[in-house]
């Protein structure tokens, strides 16, 4: 057990006891029969334990409050790289709950390997978009990474649909990071969907011509580049706007932040128009051993408060509506989600990813 584990468990310990003695007290203060019973300590709670390949850091202040709550304590595992084999490897015995991770494709990938399992929980529909679930219940979006347009703050535009990147006006005048990191994957397999195989390959060849640079970096290289005069205009992650954007007065990171504004864009062909968005997301582990815990822990994470603070962990927007927001992710304006499942969409990030190396995006 790591020390700092160790210390949660010594505090929940301690919580626990003077809980029961303050319990204890009003008892005998009360007249016989109205003393309502002890609560149930956790130690006869069974735990949750969570993989999780974000950092636990941005979750940890919740899983505290979760605890807290509930009484269920949650054991954090940090699994950077490489989930589906870790869980292949411990089989039945994976001590594993939860699984959460970020991206689409990394939640569906556990799910094709047969390591989750569906549950059905009407807190959970309520939440969280049918768009942005599973339909069959194997995993739930918990927070929504909008993919935007970072423009130079002095450009009047106030309207973008994505197909305009490949728009002959902004030659020489667009960055973005590689084609084939999954953050742009994702967009494009949205793109298919939206606009067919033919059209986005056609619409790919542009924008690779609009290219003020070779697509590489990551997505506040496209802020700094702004800033540095290179592009004017440059697809990236909103939540990025909110880390630079809150970094101390006079960083060079706060001033690539201030350097830009976002843009929402839209899918040209979508009747009821809205941004493209990736996920970060939960999913149910197929041997979970405290699969009740589990669920409470995801109905936990969809609550008005949990949702708060989960997003504004790391700059994103809550899955649920009518929450608050950070003041920076609340200045870019109310997200507007593109109407396309993400089931749909997903199918086509092989495809993609084939197209980005057909026209030689990268190169
Ligand atoms: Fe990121």
């Amino acid at each position: 057990m790591s020390s700092s584990l160790f210390l949660h468990r010594l505090w929940l310990a301690v919580a626990g006891v003077s809980a029961l003695l303050l319990s204890g007290c009003s008892q005998t203060t009360s007249e016989p029969g109205t003393g309502s019973a002890p609560e149930p300590t956790f130690s006869k709670v069974a735990p949750v334990t969570l993989y999780t390949t974000r950092e636990p850091g941005l979750v940890q202040p919740l899983l505290d409050a979760f605890t807290k709550d509930t009484g269920i304590v949650v054991d954090t595992v940090f699994v950077r790289d490489g989930l589906p084999e870790r869980l292949r490897a411990e089989g039945e015995r994976s001590p594993a709950d939860v699984l959460m991770a970020v991206d689409t494709g990394n939640l569906l990938d556990l799910v094709e390997n047969g390591q989750t399992q569906a549950i059905s929980s009407d807190v959970l529909n309520a939440a969280i978009p049918a768009t942005l679930r599973d339909p069959g219940g194997h995993w739930y979006a918990l927070s929504l990474r909008d993919r935007v347009l970072y423009v130079d703050k002095d450009l009047e535009l106030d309207h973008f649909a994505y197909e305009d990147l490949a728009k002959p006006e902004w030659k020489g005048r667009v960055c973005i990071r590689s084609g084939q990191h999954p953050y742009n994957t994702s967009l494009f397999a949205a793109m298919i969907a939206h606009d067919g195989e033919a059209a986005t390959e056609e619409w790919l060849r542009g924008l690779k011509a609009n290219l003020a640079r070779a697509a590489a970096g990551g997505d506040r290289e496209v802020a700094r580049d702004i800033l540095g005069g290179i592009c004017d205009i440059g697809i990236a992650n909103a939540y990025y706007v909110g880390r630079m954007k809150n970094e101390p007065e006079g960083s060079e990171q706060r001033q690539w932040g201030d350097a830009i504004k976002v843009i929402r864009p839209v899918f040209a062909n979508a009747p009821d128009g809205g941004t493209h968005v990736n996920i970060s997301g939960a999913a149910i582990a197929l041997h979970a051993k405290n699969r009740d815990g589990a669920v409470k822990l995801l109905e936990y994470l969809v609550g008005d408060e949990a949702q708060s603070l989960y997003a504004k962990a790391n700059y994103e927007y809550p899955v649920k509506a009518g929450v608050e927001l950070d003041p920076v992710v609340a200045s870019f304006g109310e997200l507007k989600i593109d109407a396309m499942p993400l089931t749909e969409l997903i199918k086509y990030r092989k495809l993609a990813s084939e197209l980005v190396d057909r026209v030689g995006f990268d190169q």
